[in-house]
C-alpha cells in the first residue's frame, strides 16, 4: 500500500532540478481535500447545506460549502510559503500572498467546489486545480500574466472527487494516477495508477435539455450517438451528473465523452476556461484523450481574462475526433 505521499516523493525525480516545493504543494492540496471532505460528509446534519445569498463574479449564486471549500484551500496554500497566489472561482480577483516565501514560484488556480448545486441532494461533488509556475519574477507581488497562461504550461492538475469514496486525482505530465481516501485513517492510498482513457467509448455526458440551443454540429452528434448501429455499439448511453468532476471521472474510467458547448443563451458555454476545462484537458491527454473547444485544442487557447468561458468536448480521442469533424461540417452555415 503506497500512499499518496510517499508516492510524491518517489517520482520526485522526474522534475528537473527538483527542489521538494512540488511536493510541498501537493501536501496542500491533500490536506484541504481532507478537511473539505469531513465538512462534506457532514452536510445535513450541520447548517452547512444551502445558498449563502451571495453571488460570485459570475453572477452564479455562491453555495456556504462553496465559500468554506475556497477558504481551506486557499489558508492550505498559503501556508506552507510554496504558492506566491491562487485565482478562484469564487474569488473576483487573484490574491496575492504576502507571507509567499521570496523564492516561491507556483501560482494555483482553482474551481474549490464543482458541482455545487448536488450538495444539497447528496449527490457527488468535487474541487479542480491547476499548477503553473508564475512568468512575473520571484519576490515581487504577483502579476494577472502569471494566472493567463495556455493550458499547455501548467506544471500539474487534478481534481479530487467526493463520491462514495473520495479520491485525488493528479498529474504532472506523466500520466494521471489516483489514490482513494481509507475514511478510518485520513490517508490517500495509490489505487489507480496510470489511468488510461480508452479510444472509443459508449457515453456521451451533455445537459441535452438545451438541445434547441446547441450548434447544429451537437445536434447532428448527439443523433449520431442514438442511431442504432451495433458494430460501433450505437445506441450509446447517456450518463450526466451535472458535476463536471463526476462526469469526468467516470468517462476517464469507462471511456466517453463530455460536452458543454456554446448555446444560443451562452454563446462561450458555460465552463471555465482557467478552473475547470484547462485542467481536465491536462489529465484527458495524460490519459490518452483529447480536449476540444470544438475546433481548436483546449491547452493552446491564450487566456484573456481570469474567469473566462469557453466550450468544452472532453474524453476518448475517437469520439470528440468524430464530433469536432461533425463541428466543422456544419460551423460555416451558423
Ligand atoms: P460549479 O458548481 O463549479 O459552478 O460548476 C458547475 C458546472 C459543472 O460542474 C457541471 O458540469 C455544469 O456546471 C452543469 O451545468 P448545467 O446545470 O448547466 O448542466
Ligand atoms: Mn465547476
Ligand atoms: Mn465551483
Amino acid at each position: 500500500m503506497i500512499t499518496l505521499g510517499e508516492y510524491i516523493i518517489e517520482k520526485q525525480h522526474q522534475f528537473p532540478n527538483a527542489t521538494g516545493e512540488l511536493t510541498q504543494l501537493l501536501g496542500a492540496i491533500r490536506l484541504a481535500a481532507k478537511v473539505v471532505n469531513r465538512e462534506i460528509n457532514k452536510a445535513g446534519l450541520v447548517d452547512i447545506i444551502g445558498a449563502t445569498g451571495v453571488e460570485n463574479v459570475q453572477g452564479e449564486v455562491q453555495q456556504k460549502l462553496d465559500l468554506y471549500a475556497n477558504e481551506k484551500f486557499k489558508a492550505a496554500l498559503e501556508a506552507r510559503g510554496e504558492v506566491c497566489g491562487v485565482a478562484s472561482e469564487e474569488e473576483d480577483e487573484f490574491v496575492s500572498f504576502d507571507s509567499a516565501r521570496s523564492d516561491s514560484k507556483y501560482v494555483v488556480l482553482m474551481d474549490p467546489l464543482d458541482g455545487s448545486s448536488n450538495i444539497d441532494v447528496n449527490v457527488s461533488v468535487g474541487t479542480i486545480f491547476s499548477i503553473y509556475r508564475r512568468v512575473s519574477p520571484c519576490g515581487t507581488p504577483v502579476v494577472l500574466e502569471d494566472f493567463l497562461q495556455p493550458g499547455h504550461c501548467q506544471v500539474a492538475a487534478g481534481y479530487v472527487i467526493y463520491g462514495s469514496s473520495t479520491m485525488l486525482v493528479y498529474t504532472t505530465g506523466h500520466g494521471v494516477h489516483g489514490f482513494t481516501c481509507d475514511p478510518s485513517l485520513g490517508v490517500f492510498y495509490l489505487s489507480h495508477e496510470n489511468m488510461r482513457i480508452p479510444d472509443d467509448g459508449v457515453i456521451y455526458s451533455i445537459n441535452e435539455g438545451n438541445y434547441l440551443k446547441f450548434p447544429t454540429g451537437v445536434k447532428k452528434y448527439l443523433k449520431y450517438c442514438q442511431e442504432i448501429d451495433p458494430a460501433s455499439n450505437r445506441p450509446y448511453t447517456s450518463r450526466y451528473i451535472g458535476s463536471l468532476v463526476s462526469d469526468f471521472h467516470r468517462n476517464l474510467l469507462k471511456g466517453g465523452i463530455y460536452i458543454y458547448p456554446s448555446t444560443a443563451s451562452a454563446p462561450k458555454g458555460k465552463l471555465r476556461l482557467l478552473y475547470e476545462c484547462n485542467p481536465m484537458a491536462y489529465l484527458i491527454e495524460q490519459a490518452g484523450g483529447k480536449a476540444s473547444d470544438g475546433f481548436n485544442r483546449i491547452m493552446d487557447i491564450q487566456p484573456t481574462e481570469l474567469h473566462q468561458r469557453i466550450p468544452f468536448f472532453c474524453g476518448s480521442q475517437n469520439m470528440v475526433e468524430t464530433v469536432e469533424a461533425m463541428m466543422r461540417e456544419y460551423s460555416a452555415n451558423e
